[in-house]
């Protein structure tokens, strides 16, 4: 009769050990808005600026230990800005795959989309599909650039996916599921950070970000780069050193 108030024999899973350096990272780029309006600037300029943070620290991840790095470029609701902001982001965002992503596939970088591709124009998606033809055979950095995407909207295809395949109800677990994932081979974050202050994960890898650490900086995005990249991970690392210990050995 007691029997249901028993502790289980073996304790539900645990968090995991973190590695010790975070080889996967993934990043909300915030603050281009503020950066710009701090300096009296259109907002354009912002996110002008944060492409150059962005290709700052595509650049520097490699060497600190970093093998899959993914950006929130661009969310389902970000649709809802101005028609002029939306416009100059697509524009940004053509122009950046134009001209600065064949500079990242020379130094390695594979890079590959993650979200909805039914609402751009057909030149972006021409750009995005070419570009990762293009770089799919690198393996220096994996680099995901999540685009039109939201958490929930892809946990919820995913669950449409196993519907659609007859996946049966005693099959579904996190498998089934992750394989369903827009990216299923975008290993989990080890590494969440947030730039300019906020705390929240804005629908971002909802699914994936389960066990990652967060890190929020208040750098604004446009002033991130290689050395604020290497602050958080030391951040990450020292988190690591804490809680590996017991409790009274420091
Ligand atoms: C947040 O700033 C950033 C975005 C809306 C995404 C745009 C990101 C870039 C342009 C970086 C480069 C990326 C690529 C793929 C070229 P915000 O406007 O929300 O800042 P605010 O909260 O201060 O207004």
């Amino acid at each position: 009769m007691l029997d249901r108030f028993r502790l289980p024999r073996r304790m539900p899973r645990s968090e995991p050990e973190l590695p010790a350096s975070a080889r996967t990272v993934a990043i909300i780029m915030d603050g281009n808005g503020r950066w710009a309006r701090k300096r009296g600037l259109p907002v354009l300029a912002g996110h002008r600026a944060g492409t150059a943070a962005l290709r700052r620290t595509v650049e520097a991840a490699p060497g600190l230990g970093i093998r899959s790095l993914c950006v929130y470029a661009f969310s389902t609701e970000n649709w809802s800005r101005s028609d002029d902001e939306v416009r100059d982001l697509m524009d940004l965002f053509r122009h950046t795959i134009r001209t600065e992503f064949p500079q990242l596939h020379r130094q390695g970088v594979r890079i590959r989309f993650q979200g909805r591709r039914d609402r751009v124009s057909d030149e972006l998606l021409g750009l995005m599909t070419g570009i990762e033809e293009q770089t799919a055979g690198n393996e220096r950095l994996d680099l995901y650039v999540a685009f039109d995407y939201g958490g929930r909207a892809e946990i919820v295809d995913a669950c449409r996916r196993l519907v659609a395949d007859g996946v049966r109800v005693e099959e579904i677990d996190s498998a089934a599921l992750q394989a369903r994932l827009a990216r299923p081979e975008l290993p989990d974050p080890d590494l969440v950070i947030r730039t300019s202050g906020e705390r929240r994960l804005s629908n971002f890898l909802l699914w994936q970000a389960a066990y990652a650490e967060l890190v929020f900086t208040p750098t604004l995005w446009p002033d991130f780069d290689g050395e604020a990249l290497r602050a958080a991970l030391q951040e990450y690392a020292g988190r690591r050193r804490r809680f590996g210990g017991r409790a009274g050995d420091r």
